[in-house]
């Protein structure tokens, strides 16, 4: 893959704002937009191969150097680390990370240790070991909004977009976490080897973004 530049995109919804992004700079989307359940298309007539995958394993393909490119949330960037350069704020994908809890309910009140659930477990300890707060984390899988619900946890650390989740089940924001958004990653060796091709896809990228 020497002159192509792969990226793999986190699919779903940032997989559809990136195509979207590249087809306002002009690019062949089509094969993309047509792609039936294929895992890997090319963007016609610029060296560009987009690979279809889900957030963390956009970063392992990064990292490991099989994709040039990535675009992940900013949620999965804090949750799993690795080596890679985080290049640009591409602005779409935007939510937040948030304490939140019953509504009503003050979570620092007491002197217990606290229970905390949440998909993000990496994140959630960040966050309290900042504070210096020793909390417990419980891994919860998918809508966690459920455990303080069921009186698992004080508290969840989540993704919050619109609020509407929180809202519908009885649940309110304690404190905000983290802002997130869509980011585009490079694998470092990549970044120097293709260099010349990778700045000025970042250049075109950045120009369209001044542009919305
Ligand atoms: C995310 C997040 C919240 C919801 C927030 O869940 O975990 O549940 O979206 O969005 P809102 O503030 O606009 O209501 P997702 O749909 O990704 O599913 P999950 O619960 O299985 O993680």
């Amino acid at each position: 893959m020497n002159d192509v530049i792969r990226i793999a995109l986190t699919k779903g919804r940032l997989e559809k704002d990136t195509v979207n992004l590249f087809e306002s700079m002009g690019f062949d989307v089509s094969a993309v937009r047509d792609k039936g359940r294929r895992l890997i298309l090319p963007i016609n007539g610029r060296g560009i191969e987009v690979v279809l995958a889900k957030a963390a394993d956009v970063i392992t393909y990064v990292e490991h150097g099989v994709c040039d490119l990535g675009v992940v949330g900013k949620d999965t960037i804090m949750e799993h680390g690795g080596k890679y350069f985080e290049l640009v704020d591409l602005g779409f994908g935007k939510c937040r990370f948030a304490l939140a809890g019953k509504k009503g309910t003050d979570f620092y009140k007491g002197y217990g240790v606290k229970t905390v659930a949440s998909k993000y477990t990496n994140v959630t300890r960040a966050f309290f070991e900042s504070k210096g707060m020793d909390v417990d984390i419980v891994k919860i899988e998918g809508s966690v909004e459920l455990a303080p619900l069921l009186g698992l946890a004080d508290g969840i650390v989540d993704i919050v977009e619109t609020g509407t989740t929180l809202k519908e089940n009885g649940l309110e924001v304690y404190e905000n976490v983290a802002p997130v958004s869509a980011r585009l990653i490079v694998n470092t060796v990549s970044m120097k080897l293709k260099k010349e091709c990778i700045d000025r896809l970042v250049e075109m990228i950045e120009k369209e973004l001044r542009n919305k």
